[in-house]
């Protein structure tokens, strides 16, 4: 990897602004291998540094990993010309190379994964990973055996589209719990539409191993660890 400059590194590292980071840099609270950098152009090479922050290492890799739980009224998209995007929750440096992992629509909310890995955002999408993604439905009238076992074998579409077999599992509360691989265009609201049961809200928990971290509220979004990067595309 080729020589960066201290304050870019932690720009991408970290969810800290560029200008906070210039300021941290300046008051003494970074370390390069043991010693204080005041300057934020110092040069480093990032597999041979060791950088922390107020005595914290900082974890460097050349991409982003995001859990966001995601709240109502943004689109999972880059930008857009007229409405707010999931990308504009995230710090102005990180904003450029981030992107949703698949779409939540506007109205649902919780768990999607951001990040700037174009491999592992597709293979996380991808049918072929069969990576189960778990969402809570509150539909008008609570699903029924005869909706747990049409899921199972695979729903039809009002257009004739062929759903691959999903999990349906009741609540005591009357939501339920549907289990898919795919992701088509609005897939859990049509597969629940076609046996009479419209959404009324809809929330990701789960995609494959990895749970949405429900300490975060509406909008909020943490890097993901390692072993949490790993849970998801285990099966
Ligand atoms: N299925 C839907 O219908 N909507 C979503 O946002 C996600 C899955």
């Amino acid at each position: 990897m080729p020589a960066m400059r201290l304050d870019k590194l932690l720009s991408e590292a970290t969810v800290f602004t560029r200008s906070k980071l210039k300021q941290m840099i300046k008051s003494g609270r970074v370390t390069v291998n043991g010693a204080v950098i005041t300057s934020p152009e110092h040069k480093l090479e990032p597999e041979n540094a060791r950088v922390c922050v107020d005595g914290a290492p900082v974890e460097y890799s050349r991409f982003h990993y995001f859990m966001l739980n995601k709240p109502a009224g943004l689109l999972s998209a880059t930008d857009d010309r007229k409405q707010k995007t999931v990308i504009d929750l995230f710090p102005p440096e990180l904003r450029p190379r981030l992107f949703p992992v698949g779409r939540l629509d506007k109205d649902t909310i919780g768990l999607l994964l951001v990040t700037d890995d174009g491999d592992f955002a597709h293979r996380v999408i991808s049918p072929r990973s069969e990576i189960v993604k778990t969402y809570r439905a509150v539909t008008a009238e609570p699903v029924n055996d005869g909706d747990i076992s049409a899921f199972s074998r695979g729903i039809v579409l009002a257009d004739g589209t062929k759903c691959l077999p999903a999990g349906l599992e009741k609540c005591p509360d009357g939501s339920c719990l549907v289990h898919v691989m795919e992701g088509k265009y609005h897939q859990v609201k049509r597969m629940l539409a076609s046996r009479g049961k419209p959404v009324i809200e809809l929330k990701r928990l789960q995609i494959g191993g990895l749970k949405l971290d429900e300490t975060l509220a509406e909008g909020e979004f943490r890097q993901l660890i390692e072993d949490e990067l790993c849970s998801v595309i285990k099966k």
